[in-house]
């Protein structure tokens, strides 16, 4: 399927990453909008076409002009007043893709004109190397042909699940939020490290260099993480010891409480 023109407004973290992959999947015709003219400065000379509200006030209304999927990348907060913003400039057909955390389908649609499609979407931040996950739930003006162009879109940047409305704020506690944790384990393990004596550097690569040969290892064997984990744990031995240790803390508890902190945090911003 040919992608219609994207629009991208909020090009911060998670909306560059999400124009990243897209260009390197040969997306053509890519828009963006920043608030501040330094951020849309970043994109100068790049394949995107960015413009900031800073410079001009109607940059948003222009960028949706003729976007086949709008993409609305700002803060929660801000999100229902661009959605008002944009509604009257949107072309027909059109498929706007929220990415608000806690931010359900209803007032999304109440803030634009009745039958806009809305698709929530939550990627995570690998979707700039193409190697994302992005949940999806359809709204209810959502056609066969918006949905399935929007499904084209994330899929060319990583794993696509489709999923209701309620479930896309458990599934930002998982992979949305996810890199974050496993950049917080990688910085506590080569803490770990530098307390057994290495070179902070050294430290860095050896942990960093574990997780990505482990997970390859995973992808390439087709094997569980429980085999492939047992494979490396011979009993009484010093994996089994330190298993041991993540097992007498609970571990599985402990993740299990930062995601249902994550839920909480989602369910005070729907509330807002
Ligand atoms: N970061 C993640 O991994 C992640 C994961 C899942 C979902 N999300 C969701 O993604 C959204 C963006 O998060 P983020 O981390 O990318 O935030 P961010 O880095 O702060 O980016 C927000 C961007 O929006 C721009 N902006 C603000 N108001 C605007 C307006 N009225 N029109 C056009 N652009 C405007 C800002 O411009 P300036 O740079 O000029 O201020 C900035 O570039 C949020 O709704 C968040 O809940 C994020």
């Amino acid at each position: 399927m040919a992608l219609p023109p994207i629009a991208v407004l909020g090009g911060g973290n998670l909306g560059s990453a999400i124009l990243t992959g897209l260009t390197d999947a040969g997306v053509q015709d890519l828009r963006v909008t920043t608030r501040s003219a330094a951020s849309a400065a970043r994109y100068a000379g790049g394949p995107v076409t960015a413009a900031a509200l800073e410079d001009d006030p109607d940059a948003n209304r222009r960028a949706v002009a003729g976007a086949g999927i709008v993409i609305s990348g700002v803060k929660p907060a801000g999100t229902p007043e661009l959605l008002r913003t944009i509604g009257p400039a949107l072309a027909p057909g059109a498929v706007i893709v929220s990415l608000a955390v806690g931010t359900p389908l209803a007032p999304l649609e109440a803030a634009l004109p009745a039958g806009v499609q809305v698709v929530r979407a939550m990627p995570n931040t690998p979707v700039r190397v193409r190697r994302g996950v992005t949940g999806l739930a359809r709204g209810s003006a959502v056609t066969d042909t918006g949905f399935a162009a929007v499904q084209e879109a994330f899929g060319l940047l990583g794993e696509v699940v489709v999923l209701d409305d309620g479930a896309i704020d458990r599934i930002s506690t998982i992979s949305g939020s996810g890199p974050a944790y496993v950049y917080l384990l990688l910085e506590r393990f080569a803490d770990a490290a530098v307390g057994l004596g290495f070179e902070r550097g050294d430290a860095e690569r050896a942990v960093a260099q574990t997780f990505a040969g482990a997970l390859a290892l995973l992808d390439a064997s087709g094997a569980t993480p429980t085999s492939l984990r047992r494979a490396v744990t011979s009993p009484g031995g010093t994996t089994a010891a330190a298993v041991a240790v993540f097992e007498e803390r609970d571990l599985g508890g402990l993740i299990a409480d930062a995601l249902a902190g994550a839920l909480r945090r989602a369910d005070e911003l729907a509330a807002r």
